[in-house]
C-alpha cells in the first residue's frame, strides 16, 4: 500500500532552465489545492543535505510563472552523491516528515533521486527541467522550448551583422552532448551547417561544403556548433581551420553560452511546467514514485526515471532531412 503523502518537498537542481519556477508554483499550489504541506527546498540536495528548507503557500509562489531562473536556487550537489551526503538528506527529511519529493531537473538531478529512492524508500517524481532535452520518454524538456527561441533570436541578430560584412560566423551553443538545441535551432534561424554530436560531419566535409557554398553565390554563413562536438574540435579550432583554408571568407566566432538557460519562459513553457506540476502531485497522489513525467500527442505521461535517463534522447532523423534540404 503506497504511504499517506501529507508533506511534499520540492526541489530544483543541476543548470537552471526557464520554466522551472512556473513549475515549482504549479506544485506548491496543488499541494495547497490538495490539502497537503509543501515544503521548499533551495539549492537543490544542497538545500536536503543542510536542512535548507521553508513551508510553501499559494501566496509563496505569486508573481514567479513569468520569471526566469528558479526561485528555490539551484546546484550540482556533488555531496550527494556519497552515502554520507544521501544519509543527512534523509535526516532532514525524517525530521520535517516530508513524505516525498518532488525533483525538477536534468538527467543527473533525476539519477540522484533515484538512487536515494532505493536507499531510502522516499517516494520521488521528476519533472524534466533542462534546456538540453536530452531525456527519453518526453517530448521535450522544460526549458528547452525558450532556449530554442533565445538563441534563434540571438541568431537572427548575428545574421544581420553577418551579411553586412560578408563574414563567416561559428555560434557555439549549448546541448551537453547533444544536438537538439542546434538542430531544432539551426532549421529555425536558417544556419548553413550545424555540427551536432549525432552526426559525425568532420572537419574536411566541413570545409568541402562551405566552399561549395562559396562558389554557389554565398557571401556569408551561420555555422551552428554543439558544445563539446564530438570529433573532439572546439568552435575556436574550426574557424581557425577553416579560416586558414578558405582565406576568402572573413570568419568571426561566437559562444552564446549561459544567455540560453536565462529569461522570461515562452508560454509553452509555463503552460508545460504548470501541467507538469500538477501532474506530477497527482502522480504522488496516486501512490507513483520514480517515474518522470513527460509530454507526449499532448498528453501528460510518466515512465521509469532509469529508462528515462538511459539515453539523451534520439534526433530526429525527419529533422536533420529538412535541414539538409532547406539549407542548400
Ligand atoms: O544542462 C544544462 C547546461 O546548460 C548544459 O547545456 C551545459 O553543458 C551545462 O549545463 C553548463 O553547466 P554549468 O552552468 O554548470 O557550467
Amino acid at each position: 500500500m503506497p504511504k499517506d503523502i501529507k508533506i511534499i518537498g520540492v526541489l530544483t537542481s543541476g543548470g537552471d532552465a526557464p520554466g522551472m519556477n512556473a513549475a515549482v508554483r504549479a506544485v506548491v499550489r496543488a499541494c495547497a489545492y490538495n490539502k497537503i504541506g509543501c515544503y521548499g527546498i533551495y539549492q537543490g540536495y544542497h538545500g536536503l543535505i543542510n536542512e535548507n528548507i521553508t513551508k510553501m503557500s499559494a501566496r509563496s509562489v505569486k508573481n514567479i510563472i513569468n520569471k526566469g531562473g528558479t526561485i528555490l536556487k539551484t546546484a550540482r550537489c556533488n555531496e550527494f552523491r556519497t552515502k554520507e551526503g544521501r544519509q543527512k538528506a534523509f535526516k532532514t527529511i525524517e525530521k520535517n516528515k516530508i513524505d516525498a519529493l518532488i525533483v525538477i531537473g536534468g538527467n543527473g538531478s533525476l539519477e540522484g533521486a533515484s538512487i536515494f529512492q532505493k536507499e531510502y524508500s522516499v517516494p520521488f517524481i521528476g519533472i524534466p527541467g533542462t534546456i538540453d532535452n536530452d531525456l527519453m520518454g518526453t517530448r521535450c524538456t522544460l526549458g528547452y522550448d525558450t532556449a530554442l527561441n533565445t538563441v534563434s533570436e540571438a541568431i537572427d541578430k548575428i545574421r544581420d551583422t553577418a551579411i553586412s560584412h560578408n563574414r563567416l560566423f561559428f555560434v557555439e551553443v549549448m546541448g551537453k552532448g547533444t544536438g537538439h538545441i542546434a538542430l531544432n535551432a539551426g532549421i529555425g534561424s536558417g544556419a548553413e551547417e550545424i555540427l551536432i554530436p549525432e552526426q559525425n560531419m568532420g572537419i574536411e566535409r566541413l570545409l568541402d561544403s562551405l566552399s561549395k557554398s562559396e562558389k554557389s553565390g554565398k557571401t556569408s554563413s551561420i555555422i551552428i556548433v554543439t558544445e563539446g562536438e564530438k570529433i573532439g574540435k572546439n568552435v575556436f579550432e574550426y574557424a581557425s581551420y577553416i579560416e586558414k583554408n578558405l582565406p576568402e571568407y572573413e570568419v568571426r566566432v561566437t559562444v552564446l553560452g549561459h544567455i540560453q538557460r536565462g529569461g522570461s519562459p515562452t508560454s509553452f513553457d509555463r503552460v508545460l511546467a504548470s501541467r507538469m506540476g500538477v501532474y506530477s502531485v497527482d502522480c504522488l497522489l496516486n501512490g507513483l514514485s520514480n517515474v518522470m513525467i513527460g509530454i507526449k500527442d499532448d498528453e501528460m505521461i510518466h515512465i521509469q526515471v532509469d529508462k528515462a535517463i538511459k539515453s539523451r534522447g534520439e534526433i530526429n532523423k525527419d529533422l536533420i532531412r529538412v535541414f539538409d534540404i532547406t539549407s542548400i
